[in-house]
């Protein structure tokens, strides 16, 4: 598949890595600095190339969805309408100083991407995992047991595409139904990562629950 990457920092850059390196061909977009998209692109392979937020969107398979929720709107602007495509997203409804949650209980950081882009088919997926685990869960993939991934969405199409790719990037992909169950898995997320950066674990302890779910 053709992803379009649109937010290339510590989510975008190593899943769209990852993509890449399960075969798939990538567009990194949206930094401050084009040449660090270039970099990044130079660093993943000839599967990689940095455009723009449009040209990642122009002729992709999915949207990949990972930029602070401050930036979403200047994003979305940037890439267009996305109509008929699967969007991904991992953003967290998240002040712009990261102090609170600006969506929750009655709706989600994902619906509110939905209402913005009603043509675009909307799935929330990734935010549960911390970006530190995400080239651990690619490498340790051939195991026999795969930590879950959570994911939702409205598009049973791009629910497949989803399942693929969360499956190719080592994960085991696990529907939890429509897009409002995001309600719940933003908020997990947002515990995830407290635990990951402020408790004693670190981002491993997140992917232990994971881990002790599926070795039962
Ligand atoms: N990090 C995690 O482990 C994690 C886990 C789960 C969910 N999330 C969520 O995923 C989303 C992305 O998080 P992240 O950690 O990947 O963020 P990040 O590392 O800060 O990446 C954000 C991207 O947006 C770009 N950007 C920001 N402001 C911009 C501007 N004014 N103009 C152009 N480009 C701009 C950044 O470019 P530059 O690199 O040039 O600054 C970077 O490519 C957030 O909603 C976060 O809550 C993150």
């Amino acid at each position: 598949m053709r992803i379009g990457i649109l937010g290339s920092g510590l989510m975008g850059g190593k899943l769209g890595t990852l993509f890449a390196r399960a075969g798939h061909q990538v567009v990194f977009s949206y930094s401050h600095d084009p040449k660090k998209l270039e970099r990044l692109a130079r660093k993943v392979g000839p599967k990689a190339q940095a455009g723009t937020p449009a040209e990642a969107a122009r002729g992709a398979d999915a949207v990949l969805l990972a930029v602070h929720w401050s930036r979403v709107d200047d994003v979305l602007a940037q890439a267009g309408q996305l109509s008929g495509k699967p969007m991904l997203s991992c953003t967290l409804p998240m002040s712009k100083d990261d102090s609170h949650m600006v969506a929750g209980l009655t709706t989600s950081a994902a619906e509110t991407l939905a209402a913005k882009r009603p043509k675009a088919h909307v799935i929330s997926a990734f935010s549960t995992a911390p970006s530190e685990v995400l080239f651990n869960v690619f490498a340790a993939r051939r195991k026999k047991t795969r930590p879950d991934l959570v994911f939702c969405g409205g598009s049973d199409k791009a629910k497949k595409t989803a399942a693929r790719l969360i499956r190719d990037i080592g994960f085991n992909p696990v529907d939890v139904g429509a897009l409002s169950i995001a309600r719940y898995i933003e908020p997990f997320s947002l515990l995830a990562a407290e635990i990951a950066y402020e408790g004693k674990g670190g981002p491993q302890l997140t992917y232990r629950f994971e881990l002790l779910k599926t070795s039962r």
